[in-house]
Order: C-alpha cells, then structure tokens, then sequence
C-alpha cells in the first residue's frame, strides 16, 4: 500500500517508520523543503536523536506526492492541521483513506482534528483517528506500544489497524471518534497541571488526585459531547492519561515544571522549545466547556494560570477547598440493592 505521512515531527516520523517495518511504500511530508533535503541527507530526524530512518523511506515536500497514496496520515501540530488538509484536498484520491494522528482542539472553533480535515477536504475519503499512549521517541526504537484505530466506520478502523499492526505496535478498533478525539486533547492540559504539581514540589498523591479527578472532568465534558465513557477508561482516555503525566518525554509536563518553578507560561514554552498542544487545548477547552456549560475546575485553573497569570498557590488552595462533593456524580440517587 502507498501511504503518505503529512508532517515530519517526532510522530510523524515515527509512524512513518511503523508503517514502512510494515513494508509499505512510505513517504514522509514536510511543509518546508530544508526539512525534507536534511531527512534525507542524514536519514536521521534531529528529533528522535540516533535513530536511524528506513532505506525505503522518502521524503517530499511537494503535496502532489499525496495523489496516489492508499492511507494518508494527518501528522502536523494541530494549529497547522487546517492548513495541511487545505493543501492535500486537491490531491487526495476519492477512495484514500485520512487518518488524523494530532492532538488537540481548534480555537474559537472548538473542532476536533478529524472535524477540521472533514471541513477541509469535503466530502471525499473516509476519516479516521489513532491514538494512545504513544511516546514517539519509543514508538521509533520498536518498544511495544498500544494505540487506539477509530472510525465509526468498522472496515476503516480495521484497515487502519492493518496498516500500523505488528509485533511491537499493538492497534485496537473503537467506534468512538469522539471520545478518543477529545481525551487525546485534553490529557495535555492535565499533563501540564501535574507538572505544575511536580515543579511545586508536591508529590505522588497530589498527583494521582489530579490525574483523576481531571479524567473525571474529561468524561464529563465527553459524554456531553455524544462520547461514550468507557472510551476515558481505556487507552486513549486514562492509558495517554498516565503516559503524559508521568514521563520526562512529555513537553506539556516539563513545560508544567517550569511553570511550577515559577516562570511565566511563554518562558516555559521557550524553554521546552517544542509544540506545547496542552497551551493551545487550554484554551480551547476554556471556549468549549463554558459553551456546553460543563464543569471543568482543573481545565479552567490551567487556564487561568497560563492566559492570565493566576499564582499556582493560589490555583491549589482553589481546587482543594471547593465545596464538598460525592467522588461519582449522583451516586446517592442510585437506587439501593
Ligand atoms: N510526539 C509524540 O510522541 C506524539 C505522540 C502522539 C501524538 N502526537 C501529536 O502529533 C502532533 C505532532 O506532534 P510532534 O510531536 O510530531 O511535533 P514536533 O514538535 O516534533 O514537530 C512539529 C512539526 O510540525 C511542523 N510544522 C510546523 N508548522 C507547520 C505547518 N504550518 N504546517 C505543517 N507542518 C508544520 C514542524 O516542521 C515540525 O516538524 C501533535 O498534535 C501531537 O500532540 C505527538
């Protein structure tokens, strides 16, 4: 199969390389032409260090290289993946199959990933999403990884799941576009706030009560979306969950610590010098939770603490002294057995 990879970021690249262990015909895009002629002088991505690219792989910067590819993987930081599928759509074949691999949430929109390449493409080629707890810099040594295929098309998600298969890329189907969408956005603001706690010094049980109370907040706001809760449960929900909130790979989390430690968010982002998605989702889920009018105390602390420069002290005493709640939401109405 022929298979185009839009974006040549540390994912991009290491999907690229899944799909070609697969024997695939593969090659890696880049929106800017210096990228593609260093990737292939080097055959190394300056991002995933000591790696080395596959020989069958290649590289274009021209999007007319989409025009005959089976599978087309949608790869760039989510503020460029508009403009991205834009480019494509006049190339993409009717029957080629889109899969959005990119995390996050579009502002003053509020559109998941595979809703923006839907507007942007039209009406031609299936969309699909694939996501998980996936660190790039392990996808690309072969360490055995699990992500999650979704369309609600069954045949689409198994075809993606064909595509990435192997012994250590392990790939399951779900229906549920929504729910793996918008946990995949989300875990990044958390992993942002449990870097936070990290630079600040608290600890494990701060952190495990983060982690959990956010994925409550990220059902909450998924189901009002038409998610379905046990999706928040599983790989893409609470498995990216604790990928992004406990590993040093994670830039939302080491852009956290610094935070933490007390710079200012844009100094953090300078410091971590890579995409920070959780910054822009924070954003995002601030426009979109206040438009579905769902309760998302941790979301709008990070928020508040990255756009308007609330003190992180200040953010804790918030969330610890609430008012006092059930842990599941109306629990003592069930009925007694
Ligand atoms: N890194 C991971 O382990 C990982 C895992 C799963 C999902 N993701 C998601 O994949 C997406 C890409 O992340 P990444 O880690 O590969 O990013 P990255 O920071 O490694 O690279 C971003 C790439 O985007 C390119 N880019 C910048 N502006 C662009 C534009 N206007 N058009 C097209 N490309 C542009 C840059 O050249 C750069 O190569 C993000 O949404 C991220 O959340 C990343």
């Amino acid at each position: 199969m022929k298979a185009v990879v839009l974006g040549s970021g540390a994912w991009g690249t290491a999907l690229a390389m899944a799909l070609c262990d697969n024997g695939h015909d593969v090659t890696l895009w880049s929106h800017r032409p210096e990228t593609t002629a260093i990737l292939e002088q080097r055959r190394e991505n300056p991002k995933l260090e000591g790696v080395r690219l596959p020989d069958t792989m290649k590289f274009s910067s021209d999007m007319a290289c989409v025009a005959d590819a089976d599978l087309v993987v949608s790869a760039p930081p989510s503020f460029a993946v508009r403009e991205t599928a834009e480019k494509a759509a006049p190339w993409l074949r009717p029957d080629a199959v889109v899969v959005s691999v990119s995390k996050g949430i579009e502002r003053d929109t509020g559109l998941r990933m595979s809703q923006i390449i839907r507007e942007s493409i039209g009406d031609k080629c299936k969309v699909a999403v694939l996501s998980g707890p996936s660190h790039a810099e392990e996808v690309s040594r072969r360490l055995p990884t699990g992500c999650v295929a979704a369309s609600p098309d069954e045949a689409v998600a198994c075809f993606v799941q064909d595509a990435f298969m192997s012994d250590y890329f392990r790939i399951y189907t779900s229906p549920d576009v929504v729910g793996v969408e918008l946990a995949a956005a989300l875990k990044n603001v958390v992993a942002l706030s449990c870097g936070i706690c990290d630079g600040m010094g608290y600890q494990d049980n701060t952190k495990a009560l983060l982690m959990t109370r956010a994925m409550a907040e990220i059902a909450r706001l998924g189901v009002k979306l038409g998610g379905d809760r046990q999706t928040f449960g599983g790989l893409a929900g609470m498995g990216d969950l604790i990928v992004t909130c406990t590993s040093m790979h994670s830039r939302n989390r080491r852009a956290g610590i610094l935070i933490g430690q007390g710079r200012t968010a844009r100094e953090a982002m300078g410091e971590v010098g890579a995409v920070v998605e959780g910054y822009y989702a924070a954003e995002s889920v601030e426009q979109l939770s206040r438009k579905v009018e769902v309760e998302m105390p941790i979301c709008h602390c990070v928020y508040e603490t990255l756009y308007h420069g609330k003190q992180v002290q200040d953010v804790v005493r918030e969330l610890m002294t609430r008012a006092r709640k059930g842990e599941i939401e109306n629990a003592w109405s069930y009925p007694v057995k």
